[in-house]
């Protein structure tokens, strides 16, 4: 049987290597990895590979950043040859990036067997490309393997035919668990003992300048306080650049592999974010998060997580914090499936579909 594994951006790795090592245990199985390049620096993709322990990819369509329309259009066109010379039975395609809804597609107008992987979470909001992403990728795949019960509520509500999907947990919580002790034994000089952690690249907090002034404004203001870790994203460096150095007080750092990330992540005082991923492991490892966006496509993380949604209002930024730094943390737990054997379900499932009656055109 052959499975072909789709990745492509930063948060793409850590959702296959799960469910690749897993796959390892099934000897019939063939795997190949296909990388479009959508996230291409070395701090972005190559470090991932090599902390996850992924094997190099054995094809990348290099395609690079573009606008949303080339960057889909151009990985299709590379991804229909590989399906067309490759011939999987079954492809993974993972998250909510470009690179999940142009294979997803393709695979969909040659008939091949598809599974997302993280499918039927939804934010609800269609102004971020994501949920575009998130919604299509849901109507095309065969399979739909969920991360969480909200996420399977919300395909059934979508009319979609309960035998397709599977809940299976959170695989992103997967490669936390097994790296979490590496991360703990990392010591990094630059950092202080207390600090809020903060990551942004969402385009509707970085894209328009005022809006980011804004926030970092406050960002300036907290670092008086408590200092603030900022790791940059390429995207938001960009912006960075144009706003001038009146930001140099905070600790601004390049993005960071994976390893050096959970570790930071799991001793920050606070994580200040607008990342998915970042809501979901803040949630596991217990850390207060304050998520920069009026919603979240990860409601568990708020429901019965460390998640609390911000948004733009910076009176309720400051009086989250304050509740923070005297110690009136909320009671927290972990959702239900988000254990660290996601990866073994999915590779079940997979394997039993795969070899299941239908046959793909491509056979
Ligand atoms: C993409 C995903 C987003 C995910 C994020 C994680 C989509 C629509 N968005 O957003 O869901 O949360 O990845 O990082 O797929 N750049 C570099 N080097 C790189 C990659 C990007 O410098 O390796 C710069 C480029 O100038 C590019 C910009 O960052 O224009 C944005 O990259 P892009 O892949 O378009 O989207 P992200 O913002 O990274």
């Amino acid at each position: 049987m052959h499975v072909l594994h789709v990745v492509g951006a930063r948060p793409n790795f850590m959702k296959a290597s799960p469910v690749m090592r897993a796959l390892q245990a099934y000897p019939g199985v063939r795997q190949t990895l296909v990388h479009t390049g959508q996230h291409y620096d070395a701090n972005m993709s190559d470090v991932f590979l090599k902390q996850l322990e992924m094997p190099a990819p054995d094809v990348n369509l290099g395609v690079g950043s573009r606008s949303h329309a080339r960057q889909t259009a151009e990985i299709m066109i590379g991804f229909e040859q590989v399906v067309l010379d490759r011939r999987p039975d079954v492809v993974l395609v993972y998250g909510d990036v470009n690179s999940t809804i142009a294979t997803a597609l393709v695979c969909a107008k040659l008939q091949v067997r598809t599974a997302h992987v993280e499918a039927g979470v939804r934010s609800n909001d269609r102004s971020m490309p994501e949920e575009i992403n998130r919604v299509v990728t849901d109507c095309l795949a065969d399979l739909l393997l969920t991360p969480s019960e909200d996420a399977e509520q919300n395909l059934r509500a979508a009319g979609v035919d309960p035998s397709r999907i599977r809940f299976v947990g959170n695989v992103l919580i997967d490669s936390l668990v097994r790296l979490l002790p590496a991360a703990r034994a990392v010591k990094d000089p630059r950092i202080p003992e207390q600090f809020g952690l903060v990551t942004l690249h969402r385009p509707s907090n970085v894209d328009d300048s005022v809006n980011l002034k804004s926030l970092l404004e406050t960002l300036v203001e907290i670092n008086n306080d408590l200092r603030i870790v900022f790791p940059v994203h390429p995207r938001t460096r960009q912006r960075l650049g144009a706003l001038g150095s009146e930001f140099k007080d905070l600790l601004l750092l390049d993005p960071m592999p994976y390893i050096e990330f959970l570790s930071i992540q799991s001793r920050a005082t606070v994580v200040l974010t607008d990342s998915g991923g970042v809501q979901a492991e803040t949630t596991f490892l217990g850390v207060p998060c304050l998520t920069l966006r009026s919603n979240t496509e990860w409601p568990v993380t708020v429901q019965l997580g460390s998640n609390v949604l911000v948004g733009n209002d910076r009176q309720r930024l400051r009086q989250e914090l304050l509740r923070i730094r005297e110690g009136r943390v909320r009671e927290a737990s972990i959702p239900p499936l988000w254990d660290g054997h996601t990866g073994q379900r999915i590779a079940k499932i997979v394997c039993e579909i795969a070899t299941s009656s239908a046959p793909s055109c491509l056979s």
